[in-house]
């Protein structure tokens, strides 16, 4: 068969990751979760004490840094981080990382490599308009700032994190304005992408809707 790409973007908790890792599943082919990558390098940027608006000693560990996927983990520096970049500290830091171009330009490098050789369904922001502008099939996932982060506020609470629901939306909000604002590839919806408001369905309709739409134009 042959190598299929599909690219899936949309803002914070509109269920990408979700919908992106079960839609990889049922194709049989790789996820890439591109916003892990991120977070990796944010990870390793608080750990080391590097200011978050120090872009010269952020640039600088860039290049000290090896972030990849080898079955559905994500490794920094040849250690899996799946677990450390969740926290909410790096939710909350990462969107100033992925604002610098440096970065864009090293991460989308791999993201562009990895899916040269395989089959993905490849989840970020900036999947269909700038990493893989001819991907076979673009999907814009959104849904209501309330329901994000109404599905975020549950998250948290399931990993008992003492969190406000008013503070998740304004923090949500916040990702919102500076992913969407940023000058280097913000967060658009690609002019060809489909775009599916989850905001009323179940993941299950969501997951659905996709196959169709991708089985019908292979
Ligand atoms: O999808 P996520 O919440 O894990 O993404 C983390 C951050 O990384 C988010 O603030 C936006 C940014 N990001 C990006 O700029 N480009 C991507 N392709 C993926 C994520």
């Amino acid at each position: 068969m042959n190598k299929l790409s599909v690219a899936i973007d949309g803002p914070a908790g509109a269920g990408k990751s979700t919908i992106s890792k079960i839609l990889a599943n049922s194709l049989r082919i790789n996820y890439i979760d591109t916003g892990a990558m991120y977070r990796a390098l944010t990870y390793k940027v608080l750990k080391n004490n590097i200011d978050i608006n120090d872009n010269f000693g952020i640039i600088n560990i860039l290049n000290d840094t090896n972030i990849d996927f080898h079955e559905n983990h994500i490794y920094l520096d040849n250690i899996i981080v799946d677990d450390e970049i969740r926290e909410n500290e790096i939710s909350n830091n990462v969107s100033y990382i992925a604002k610098i171009k440096e970065v864009r330009e090293k991460l989308v490098d791999i993201q562009r490599e990895i899916a040269n050789n395989k089959s993905v369904v490849m989840d970020g922001r900036d999947i269909g308009t700038h990493v893989l502008p001819n991907a076979d099939f673009k999907f814009f996932i959104t849904a209501s700032v309330k329901e994000r982060a109404r599905r975020r506020f549950e998250e948290l609470k399931k990993k008992n994190k003492n969190v406000e629901f008013e503070k998740i939306i304004e923090e949500i909000e916040e990702r919102d304005r500076i992913d969407s604002t940023r000058k280097v590839s913000p967060l658009k919806k690609s002019e060809n992408a489909i775009e599916i408001d989850t905001t009323n369905m179940t993941i299950e309709e969501v997951i659905n809707n996709m196959i169709e739409i991708i089985e019908k134009g292979r």
